[in-house]
């Protein structure tokens, strides 16, 4: 079967409309912002941003989440709700939350962003456990309990939290309730082997935490194992490999792995109108790449996502295929994020060292190897640079997903375009008709890329259409279709009752 928007509209319809369906996110999926004195909205970045929207739109309830735009106080009402997308027939309900700058400091740029992210990712960078940062992100995630609980009061509900910046939330929240839940969370982010957890110094409370869970999802069946053999270690419990489920306590988790993914119906149809083709035009005109191969990244500027590999990579192409010089431009767009962090300045400025390095070292007269542009950008435009560039390069060092990849795929015109894939990403697995690299091996991705752009053309389409057949099948509706089927199924068990 394959899902879509409306047969997850009618399982939500048929089967939850007895629930409250409350998704808890830190980031939430747009943000209000004031400028030259009018209020605009804009939808943010990352991909669980990407995924949960689509999810919500098809199925309503409430979303909470942290408020970060600086209109954000001016649009809620005095409960903090605010219904979005604005006008749209399937809005729905966005509660926010709003946490002071010594909140976010400790909780989310500290505990979440300096240890957990890190530490998940295996990335090379050190996670630092600083002591008030723990306690503030205890603090925060009981704040978020309170206001759930608020929310629930005493109706049946599905909370659905997303991510690294909650694992105590659902201790809290079953400390706290009155009536009747069913916890869900789902974990975007890798898992680590069992050699990188043991160092953290509160990993009993966070495993105590994520095993309050009814169910907890990864993206790839290997975060799975790799959470039973970290739990299967650390705590007393005792994991059943047949019903995939951890008893701990009294209470059982079930441990699943469910690939998130985008709207692919979507995506093709509005990248392919005609008025979204003459956006692509601009574009080329703006970077000056008339005439130009386009080889193209879209990330988020993080340590994670392998940036200064992949421009490494690139500078390696040409020194190795000076033939292509003047016929291929890498245009690099970067979103900034987190940039209060010291990691995340320090990237951006190794950015601007070596793009200035590489363009300097091939550059001939007006032409210029790579464009780096540092700027938000809205869904159109993302959609409009995947239509324009002819090999998209996706290089993290780790990535529990990426959906930038799986954007590229459903956006790309049939006449043009290939996925050069990081073998670490959780997408690698579902994507083997990708260019398959590892972005630490200088010679083998720029041999990927050079694979890309010589690729013989029936062979590329036939790639492109495996790769577009299994994200019509692989799509967000079937992400969020399994994990609510899987809900239903544990809580009718949990009640004694037949699905
Ligand atoms: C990743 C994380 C998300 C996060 C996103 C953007 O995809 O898994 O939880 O929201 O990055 O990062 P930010 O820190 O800006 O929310």
């Amino acid at each position: 079967m394959i899902w879509t928007k409306d047969s997850l509209k009618l399982l939500v319809k048929e089967k939850l409309e007895d629930y409250l369906f409350i998704a808890v996110s830190h980031r939430e999926p747009y943000l209000h912002h004031n400028d030259k004195g009018k209020i605009f909205c804009r939808r943010t970045t990352g991909g669980v941003v990407t995924a949960l929207d689509s999810v919500m739109r098809a199925c309503g309830g409430i979303w909470m989440a942290y408020a970060s735009g600086s209109a954000d106080f001016q649009v809620v009402s005095p409960e903090g709700f605010v219904q979005v997308p604005k006008d749209s027939s399937d809005a729905y309900l966005l509660k926010r939350i709003f946490l002071s700058k010594e909140e976010i400091e400790g909780y989310y740029l500290g505990y979440a962003n300096s240890a957990l992210w890190p530490l998940c990712h295996t990335a090379f960078k050190r996670p630092e456990f600083v002591q008030k940062h723990w306690e503030v992100y205890q603090s925060v995630n009981q704040k978020f309990a309170k206001e759930i609980i608020s929310q629930i009061g005493d109706r049946k509900a599905f909370i659905w939290i997303q991510d690294y910046h909650f694992s105590l939330l659902p201790k809290y929240l079953r400390e706290m309730a009155q009536s009747q839940i069913f916890i869900a969370q789902f974990w975007h982010i890798p898992w680590p082997s069992y050699e990188t957890f043991r160092i953290c110094p509160q990993k009993l409370e966070l495993l105590q935490g994520l095993l309050s869970n009814d169910l907890l999802g990864f993206n790839i069946q290997y975060h799975c194992n790799n959470f039973f053999d970290v739990v299967n270690r650390e705590v007393e419990c005792k994991v059943n490999l047949e019903t995939y489920s951890v008893m701990y306590g009294g209470h059982e988790t079930h441990v699943r792995s469910y690939p998130v993914s985008i709207d692919f119906e979507e995506i093709q149809k509005t990248a392919g109108n005609p008025e979204q083709e003459s956006k692509k035009n601009d574009l080329v005109e703006q970077f000056g790449l008339a005439g130009q191969k386009i080889v193209f990244g879209l990330d988020r500027i993080d340590y994670t996502k392998g940036i200064p590999e992949r421009l490494l990579a690139i500078d390696r192409f040409f020194e190795k295929f000076p033939e292509f010089k003047e016929k291929v431009v890498f245009l690099q767009v970067g979103v900034v994020s987190r940039i209060h962090l010291k990691e995340y300045k320090m990237l951006n400025e190794e950015l601007n060292i070596l793009v200035e390095q590489i363009n300097w070292r091939h550059s001939t007269g007006q032409w210029k190897p790579v464009v780096l542009v540092r700027r938000e950008l809205s869904y159109q435009e993302v959609l409009s640079f995947c239509r324009l560039a002819d090999i998209c390069l996706v290089s993290s060092l780790h990535d529990g997903m990426n959906l930038v990849g799986k954007e590229f795929i459903a956006a790309s015109r049939p006449d043009k375009g290939m996925l050069v894939l990081s073998q670490f990403t959780g997408a690698a697995r579902e994507l083997p008709d990708a260019i398959l690299i590892n972005p630490y091996d200088r010679e083998q991705f720029s041999d990927g890329i050079f694979q890309a752009l010589t690729m013989p053309e029936s062979e590329r389409r036939e790639r492109m259409k495996r790769l577009q057949s299994v994200l019509s099948e692989n799509n967000v509706y079937q992400w969020a279709g399994k994990v609510i089927t899987e809900m239903l199924t544990i809580d009718y068990k949990k009640q004694g009752l037949s699905p």
